[in-house]
């Protein structure tokens, strides 16, 4: 093995390969009130008929201008739709529906306390909260067009009101996942130079009210250390009128959101009709080194790709109850529980809390409860709930008819109790394989037109062209079993315009592995490269197997190893850290820890909770690792390079491989003992 290699590991490489599985069709039932049941579409958005397929999507919306081009490549890979069109995402997912919709739930939202009534928040209400909102917005916090605003929220509704409100201003929102820590929200903060963080006192998780607004002040410090004033702090209450939170309010910076709000009461503001190519908000992701991307969303290509997505993949009608349980505060949340559905004037729940609890039956409960009939969920997600309760389903009386799956690969044990169990056999499954950066579904079966195939993900959906490369760029063909670098041939709607700040990495993260030519603007020339192992079958379906860069995808949650590196590294005590991939039957994958020590410290049981405690702070309790193994020596390469693939064949107990040519190849079989025990 090369240096390089036994340098590297990543997700892909851990990967279970399942069998090829039978085919699955949807029933008349569905096919007869599907969106989408003409199969030319695939005809229609055929590369020969790129990019002009996608004015399709686009028709979807309501603009104030129509668009003259529909894909500007001249700033290549920043590839920009319907330029020359004007829009507003707030007037699309709001206004727009009021003379028909008016009085029809937007948002359904249940609060995790059973015993705390549901709220049904109509598409007025949501017009007059955004509303009065945005001029709060503008005339307290001083916010205009362009300027970033950071929102560190859980699942309340105000977290879509507040973004709502920004997009009718043109304020670029960048809500980070409300699980993060306050270290993670304030480097967010610093990137995006926000001057404005919007938070909530406090939230609930598993029965505890927790304490969001001590986040807030970690943040404001962490970003100020960063060079990044936070002028306004503005604290949602979660119930209004009543703190529930320890952490004082700073005065001067600090304000309670429904007093202010208080002086906005009956204002109305006009949407400001935006570019199609303007920025509508960030969304944090992890990479292969320490610092979060930004990926930055475009308003009008966004808002067409997720609407076309929600109703063609996702099936939405006005008159379903469609329940993502996402978090808001992940990309899903963003395109599948707000943009896409509102724009298409849906009713969207929202649950607050966590899917189990009180107890294993709580998210049938809710769905019978809403009469919900299109559920979305992760594989890890599904995994939980039928360890919790494998017979749970059957005693509630909802009937899906389509459900989605995200974010991980599910392996076809999962997929048929999805099936048999939450679906009753009854509900068409759409497997969706994407990512942050690409703002709606890449692969994935129209419903009601192609079969489903468990523990794959399917062909590209219309418009998207998948391609697999082997490591020089040629193609591999399908049926022949082999892996190699999903990338996708062309651009579409969806695609984030740059990573904010670093362009530079934006370019060499995704475009330029195999880009036949930096110069170019011909967009043939720049095929995406996603990251991520995947093999075609014959049928044309693709198989996702995972990263194949230093990211850990835990439990739908994306990780880079660095980051979790250089948060063990924040200990005194730590001299080098690793960490990799172990495969985990609930979470698909969660992170293992090797630490080594400085000379003269020794290995304890609080040093390893310190860690975890490290881990905690500045990321947050879903980066918490299965084990902290504090090791003698890293295995290390004649360079000195630290031996991830290795240190991950010990964690998952596969072939080790060669190691003689290592620095040190007897640390190999100590650690290994440390880890498996002896044996
Ligand atoms: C990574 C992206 C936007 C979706 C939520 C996660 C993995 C995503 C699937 C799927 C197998 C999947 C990939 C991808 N992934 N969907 N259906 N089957 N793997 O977004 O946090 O940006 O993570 O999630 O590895 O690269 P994300």
């Amino acid at each position: 093995m090369s240096e390089k290699e036994l340098e590297q590991v990543s997700e892909a490489e851990i990967a279970v390969h399942w069998q090829e599985e039978e085919v699955l069709y949807p029933s008349a039932q569905f096919i007869a009130q599907a969106n989408m049941t003409d199969a030319d579409i695939y005809e229609r958005f055929s590369l020969e008929n790129f990019p002009q397929c996608f004015k399709e999507y686009a028709d979807l919306l309501s603009w104030y201008q129509y668009w003259q081009t529909t894909l500007d490549t001249s700033d290549a890979p920043s590839w920009k739709w319907f330029v020359g069109g004007k829009i507003n995402a707030c007037y699309n997912c709001v206004d727009r529906h009021l003379p028909k919709y008016k009085n029809k739930a937007a948002i359904l939202y249940v609060p995790e306390p059973e015993h705390e009534p549901h709220l049904a928040l109509t598409y007025q209400e949501l017009y007059v909260r955004v509303n009065e909102l945005a001029v709060l917005l503008r005339d307290f916090a001083g916010l205009k067009a362009g300027d970033r605003v950071t929102l560190h929220m859980p699942m309340v509704p105000e977290l879509p009101i507040t973004m709502l409100a920004c997009a009718r201003l043109g304020i670029i929102h960048s809500e980070v996942y409300g699980g993060f820590s306050g270290t993670a929200c304030g480097e967010r903060i610093a990137d995006s130079g926000s001057r404005v963080l919007i938070t909530i006192d406090g939230y609930y998780r598993s029965g505890k009210l927790l304490d969001h607004k001590e986040n807030a002040d970690i943040a404001v410090k962490v970003a100020e250390e960063q060079g990044q004033t936070v002028e306004k702090v503005l604290v949602w209450r979660r119930y209004p009128g009543k703190y529930v939170s320890d952490t004082p309010m700073l005065e001067g910076r600090d304000h309670f959101m429904d007093v202010v709000l208080g002086d906005y009461v009956g204002k109305r503001i006009d949407p400001l009709p935006m570019r199609a190519e303007d920025p509508l908000f960030i969304m944090y992701t992890s990479g292969t080194t320490g610092k979060p991307k930004g990926c930055l969303h475009s308003t009008g290509g966004y808002l067409a790709y997720v609407t076309g997505t929600s109703k063609y993949v996702q099936d939405i009608h006005p008159e379903d109850v469609y329940w993502c349980m996402a978090d808001i505060g992940w990309i899903t949340g963003h395109s599948y529980i707000v943009y896409g559905p509102l724009a298409l004037a849906a009713t969207s729940v929202m649950y607050e809390g966590v899917p189990t609890y009180p107890d294993a039956g709580r998210a049938w409960r809710i769905a019978e409860r809403l009469d919900v009939n299109i559920f979305h969920t992760a594989p890890t997600t599904i995994r939980m709930l039928r360890k919790a309760g494998p017979d749970e389903p059957q005693k509630y009386s909802y009937q899906f008819k389509h459900m989605t799956t995200v974010g991980e690969p599910i392996e076809p044990a999962v997929w048929r109790w999805y099936y048999d169990v939450v679906g009753k056999g009854r509900a068409v499954i759409v497997d969706t394989w994407w990512q942050t950066e690409n703002g709606g579904f890449l692969c994935s079966t129209l419903p009601a037109l192609k079969p489903m195939k468990p523990g794959s993900a399917g062909p590209g959906v219309p418009g998207i062209h998948p391609v697999i490369y082997d490591e020089d760029g040629n193609e591999i063909d399908p049926g022949i079993g082999k892996a190699g670098n999903i990338c996708i041939r062309n651009p579409w709607p969806g695609a984030f315009q740059t990573i904010w700040g670093d362009r530079e990495r934006f370019i060499s993260t995704y475009y330029e592995k195999y880009c036949k030519d930096k110069k170019s603007t011909d967009w043939r020339d720049w095929p995406y490269f996603a990251g991520d192992a995947a093999v075609q079958a014959e049928d044309g379906y693709f198989r996702i197997l995972g990263r194949v860069d230093d990211v850990i995808n835990v439990a739908g949650h994306r990780l880079g190893t660095k980051e979790l590196e250089s948060a063990c590294l924040t200990v005194l005590e730590v001299a080098e850290a690793s960490v990799v991939p172990l495969a985990d039957e609930l979470k698909g994958r969660v992170p293992d820890i090797y630490v080594s020590l400085k000379p003269g410290y020794e290995p304890s049981r609080e040093l390893q909770g310190k860690i975890v405690e490290a881990i905690e702070v500045s990321i947050g309790k879903i980066a918490r690792p299965k084990h902290v193994y504090i090791v003698p020596d890293m295995p290390k390469t004649r360079s000195g390079k630290i031996m991830r693939r290795v240190l991950a064949a010990i964690s998952n107990r596969s072939d080790i491989g060669d190691v003689t040519t290592l620095a040190n190849a007897e640390v190999v079989e100590e650690v290994r003992r440390m880890v498996q025990g002896d044996g």
